[in-house]
């Protein structure tokens, strides 16, 4: 159809346009433009069309896109020509990734360029650099109450160190995710400090309120994020004598999207950091960009909104760029951060998969997949051009966030069962080898979350402390099998540091005040270059769970089958304790590849008749493409040992 509107509205933007920008050969970013310019003015206009400034508000949402285009460095312009031929090479098996604080890992930019080689030895090859921008001294919630959005923290280093980590990653084939914090600022911002200072102009970059009338009304609905540690809301702001909206931290100030000049500004920021070099942009806490009275300020409709206002106004400037939806809500809300009507990702092409995440903490504790194949089930179809991002522990703490009704299903009281779960892993439950903490306990709402690290909450530290060689085995096999399930379901799978060594829970932050209230810290290690070192030494904890994850990553990058074109399916093995799913080969037809996991304690039997049309396994010879082996078989009974997992092929068809 002929957009008469949004094509005489390009035109007068485009005469409006700085002069140094209309001179310059712009000719891929008008292509872009025009092909995005309906859907950008749509969205702009259903945003902010009845302010009297709009056509002013969108001639410098475009000169923004405009100048951010002519910083492009040469190289990643090249870059976006490459992926948009190739537009869905995030889809592949050969990416694996891994979430590492930089100071954690290797004491600041400098030193993670000079470890790259580590996560090359253990395959990785996209690495998301979690945040490195200014920050205050004290409490800055990991660095996601950032200062100031266009400069690294002196503790990390500086730009030029970014640049150079960039560039060295590129010349690797390795993909660079950085985070943009969208929903806020810390109170150290240029904007809150200006905002304080009586600004109006900033003080709309916030939502602020000269006293409770409002924030009581929004209260109503609101749930609390850090109940312990940061209840409610608002923070009242003694210099101001106004209340401010911190949904998180009580220094972490809320962003008002619904004024324009926060998008523009922020979107401004995106397109810097795709400029530094990044692959991917992680977007933080993206549900809770849009606020309405009424409602919990999650998931509104306007919120959606905006991620696909970024994402069309990124196409124009740096297509080569994705985006990371974190958003940890419900099966299907999560869903949507992909963007709604749409085949290919109109929001974010990634999306944290936090339900599976939560689904296979569940059977760990119940060592059933009952819960875990009915929430599987329940999860809603992905877009084509769109992948999840599956880990097991990340920085965060763990939430029970899956389906209530799917607990039902499962045949569990939802709040017994959660309140089971959470006991299960800070090891109130006395048959428990998990060494967590509970987190974010809400008394009100009898909510909690769980903190601790990967390998104390599959038992690990438990059995090492008693010296149970048995325990550490069965630890080490959890540890394996786990990421075996993220490594073969079907898109991008995210380890976390220190995981690939078993690193313990870390009790240090505890002396460390701007760290002791939020035990998230215990699992946000200092990688122990000695341990590390262990993964060298045969029979070891660190080679066993270092070689074990290597040589799974080598295989998920040979198998095709483990690409991710929605070519899952999901089988019904009549045994609760197994995980069992098909992954079919997106460009054959032939090498499909059974994956089973088992959670149990004891060894389990799959009947591959009862597979559905599963002829080929059922008649073939079976033969585990991670260990090489051929599983052991009684009939059609397949045999899957205690916590292990098979990726089966049929060895018939080679
Ligand atoms: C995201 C981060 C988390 C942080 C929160 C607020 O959820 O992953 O660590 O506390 O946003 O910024």
């Amino acid at each position: 159809m002929y957009e008469q509107v949004s094509h005489s509205l390009l035109n007068n933007i485009l005469d409006e346009l700085k002069p140094d920008i209309r001179r310059r050969d712009l000719r891929h970013f008008y292509t872009r433009l025009g092909a995005n310019f309906y859907a950008i003015y749509s969205l702009f206009h259903h945003l902010y069309g009845k302010r009297a400034d709009f056509q002013q508000q969108m001639v410098r949402l475009v000169e923004v896109m405009a100048s951010r285009y002519i910083e492009r460095p040469a190289p990643l312009k090249q870059l976006d020509i490459g992926r948009e031929a190739d537009h869905e090479w995030f889809l592949s098996q050969e990416w694996v990734g891994m979430a590492l604080y930089t100071d954690g890992f290797a004491g600041n930019l400098q030193g993670l360029r000079s470890h790259l080689s580590y996560l090359q030895e253990l395959g990785v090859n996209m690495v998301h650099v979690m945040p490195i921008l200014k920050c205050p001294q004290g409490a800055s919630d990991g660095g996601y109450a950032v200062s100031d959005f266009r400069d690294i923290d002196e503790r990390a280093g500086s730009l030029t160190d970014l640049q150079e980590l960039a560039t060295d990653m590129r010349r690797r084939n390795m993909l660079l995710t950085l985070d943009v914090v969208v929903n806020h600022t810390s109170d150290e911002h240029l904007w809150a400090q200006w905002s304080r200072a009586g600004d109006g102009h900033y003080q709309d970059y916030y939502y602020i309120f000269d006293n409770r009338d409002v924030p009581d009304m929004f209260e109503e609905t609101m749930p609390e994020i850090f109940p312990e540690t940061a209840p409610g809301n608002f923070t009242y702001d003694e210099t101001m004598q106004k209340w401010v909206m911190t949904v998180f931290n009580s220094y972490q100030w809320d962003l008002n999207y619904s004024n324009p000049a926060v998008f523009i500004e922020m979107l401004d920021i995106i397109l810097f950091w795709a400029n530094q070099g990044a692959d991917i942009v992680r977007l933080d806490a993206v549900a809770f960009l849009w606020k309405k009275i009424g409602t919990t300020c999650q998931n509104e409709r306007e919120a959606h909104l905006i991620l696909q206002l970024m994402k069309d106004c990124s196409q124009v400037t740096a297509p080569g760029a994705l985006f990371i939806a974190e958003a940890i809500v419900a099966p299907v809300e999560i869903i949507k951060y992909f963007g709604e009507d749409a085949v290919i990702a109109k929001e974010c092409e990634i999306a944290y998969n936090a339900t599976f995440m939560a689904l296979l903490w569940e059977s760990v504790a119940t060592k059933s997949a009952k819960l875990l194949n009915q929430g599987i089930r329940s999860l809603p179809d992905k877009l084509d051009r769109a992948t999840w991002l599956n880990y097991v522990r990340c920085h965060d703490d763990i939430g029970l966030g899956f389906d209530d009704a799917d607990i039902v299903r499962a045949g569990y009281e939802p709040f017994a069962h959660r309140r089971f779960l959470v006991d299960y892993f800070t090891g109130v439950y006395d048959a428990s080898p998990a060494r967590g903490q509970p987190f974010g306990v809400n008394d009100k709402t009898g909510d909690a979350r769980i903190s601790g690290a990967l390998a104390s909450l599959v038992g690990l530290e438990e059995a090492i402390d008693h010296k149970d060689e048995d325990a550490i085995s069965n630890s080490i096999n959890l540890i394996l099998l786990l990421h075996s399930m993220i490594m073969a379901f079907g898109g991008l799978p995210l380890l976390y540091h220190g995981d690939e060594i078993g690193t313990l829970n870390d009790d240090s932050f505890r002396k460390d005040l701007a760290k002791a209230g939020d035990n998230r810290w215990m699992h946000r290690p200092k990688i122990d270059w000695d341990k590390a070192e262990l993964r060298h030494r045969h029979g070891t904890v660190e080679e066993r769970i270092f070689s074990g994850l290597q040589r799974m990553i080598a295989v998920r990058k040979s198998t095709p089958a483990f690409a991710d074109y929605n070519n899952r399916e999901l089988l019904d093995s009549a045994n609760p304790h197994l995980f069992a799913f098909m992954r079919a080969n997106p460009h054959a037809g032939s090498d499909s590849v059974l994956v089973v996991g088992n959670f149990d304690a004891s060894p389990q039997s799959l009947t591959l008749s009862d597979l559905s049309n599963r002829g080929q396994f059922e008649y073939g010879q079976l033969r585990d493409l991670y260990s090489g082996e051929a599983p052991t078989q009684f009939k059609d009974q397949l045999v899957v040992p205690a916590y292990r997992f098979y990726w089966l092929t049929d060895q018939r068809l080679y």
